[in-house]
């Protein structure tokens, strides 16, 4: 018998090889590792940046706050209480001069309340009783010791209030009731009624 090999043709081309083995997937890569940052937290930078964000806060709570309070102007009350004739010793008073801007004078037959208020420019004169005037701050007027200007530029003696006693025999007085003794107008009120009480 013939071996069936031997004179064969060989193989025909169309037979394909054996195809290669399929590669395995490829193992997938590592997370890539975050980046650390370069620099550190800098404690200085973070205090300094909520200092300023409490400072902001801390400003609009006070302009909040601020609403609460008007800015009201206080006047002292212009009508106000003096006590008794008796209460007043010969000479200048400076009791009502912080509170009501004024002085009592007391005379041997009167009593009178000057308003302290330079006649020139407005400023608040002084008493100076070892001179025995007032004198104002502002420009240098003087008064005598019943308000009459004799230096300075002041063009007149100061203003004196209404004065009156209440049925108690109280003394009250108004500042926004004023006598005026101006020369250049040849106008004088001191003697009016309301100007003086007699005591
Ligand atoms: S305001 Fe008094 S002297 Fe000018």
């Amino acid at each position: 018998m013939a071996d069936p090999v031997e004179g064969s043709t060989p193989a025909s081309p169309t037979v394909k090889a054996a195809a290669p083995a399929a590669k395995p997937p490829a193992a997938p890569k590592p997370a890539a590792k975050p980046k650390e940052s370069a620099d550190p937290p800098d404690p200085l930078r973070r205090r300094v940046i909520w200092g300023m964000i409490y400072g902001y806060l801390g400003i609009n709570l006070l302009m909040f706050l601020r609403f609460f309070f008007p800015r009201a102007l206080y006047e002292p009350n212009t009508i106000f209480n003096i006590g008794y004739p008796a209460d007043f010793s010969l000479g200048i008073d400076q009791r009502f001069l912080m509170t009501n801007r004024a002085w009592v004078v007391r005379e041997p037959d009167r009593i009178f309340v000057i308003f302290a208020r330079c006649t020139h420019l407005g400023c608040t004169p002084e008493w100076k009783p070892a001179e025995n005037k007032f004198k104002c701050p502002c420009h240098g007027s003087g008064y005598d010791s019943e308000g009459v200007n004799f230096e300075g530029p002041a063009p007149r003696p100061m203003d004196r209030a209404h004065i009156a006693m209440d049925p108690t025999g109280k003394i009250i007085v108004d500042t926004s009731r004023l006598y005026m003794d101006d020369p250049r107008a040849g106008t004088n009120q001191f003697n009016d009624a309301g100007a003086y009480l007699p005591v």
